[in-house]
């Protein structure tokens, strides 16, 4: 998390409507973090988006896209890499932005299959609180073993992984 994520999903997709091409960009319902309709970054950029439950949404209202932009894909059911390939089978670029890693350390939802079906890849990283170091971790500093739990600098924390401390037994 805080990698910037959002705010270069935000970038390219401003660049594609600037270059007069259709959007359709897209969060999950269950990301109100900062807003219930808008994609919204911790710097607070923000993009007007489609906020849907269920990835078959995104494919019925994508149609008449050039570009199709979802964030918080870790959040998606795994129908989501097929509605990916899909939209890029029929021509349009698709740019997904999704959390890698889970509080655990391990893979989050369908983002392992969506990092193998893409072309371009692009890994950022956060700043590590506790070191200043470049940050690929995410440190749960809330209580609480669930997978979801929403939220930002209250509950998360970016860590370098030497100092990334996985949660015991879960
Ligand atoms: P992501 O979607 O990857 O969580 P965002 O694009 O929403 O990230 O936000 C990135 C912004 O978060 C940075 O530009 C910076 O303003 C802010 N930020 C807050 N904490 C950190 C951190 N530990 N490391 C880097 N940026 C941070
Ligand atoms: P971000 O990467 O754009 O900051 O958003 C990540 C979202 O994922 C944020 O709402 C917190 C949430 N999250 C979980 O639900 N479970 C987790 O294990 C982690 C690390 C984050
Ligand atoms: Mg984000």
């Amino acid at each position: 998390m805080f990698s910037g994520k959002t705010e270069e999903l935000i970038r390219r997709l401003r660049r594609a409507q600037i270059a007069g091409q259709k959007t359709e960009i897209f969060k999950p319902a269950i990301d109100n973090r900062y807003s219930e309709t808008e994609i919204v970054s911790h710097s607070e950029f923000r993009i007007s988006s489609r906020v849907v439950s269920h990835s078959k949404e995104i494919m019925l209202h994508s149609q008449n896209a050039d570009v199709v932009g979802i964030d918080e894909a870790q959040f998606f059911d795994e129908g989501i890499v097929d509605v990916c390939e899909s939209l890029a089978n029929n021509g349009k670029r698709v740019i997904v932005a999704g959390l890698d890693l889970d509080f655990r350390g391990k893979p989050f939802g369908p983002m392992p299959q969506l990092l193998a079906v893409a072309e371009y890849v692009t890994k950022t990283l956060a700043v590590c609180m506790k070191s200043g170091l470049p940050a690929s971790r995410t440190q749960r500093i809330a209580p609480g073993t669930d997978l979801i739990d929403v939220g930002h600098t209250n509950k998360y924390e970016a860590r370098h992984r030497a100092f990334f401390e996985p949660p015991k037994d879960v």
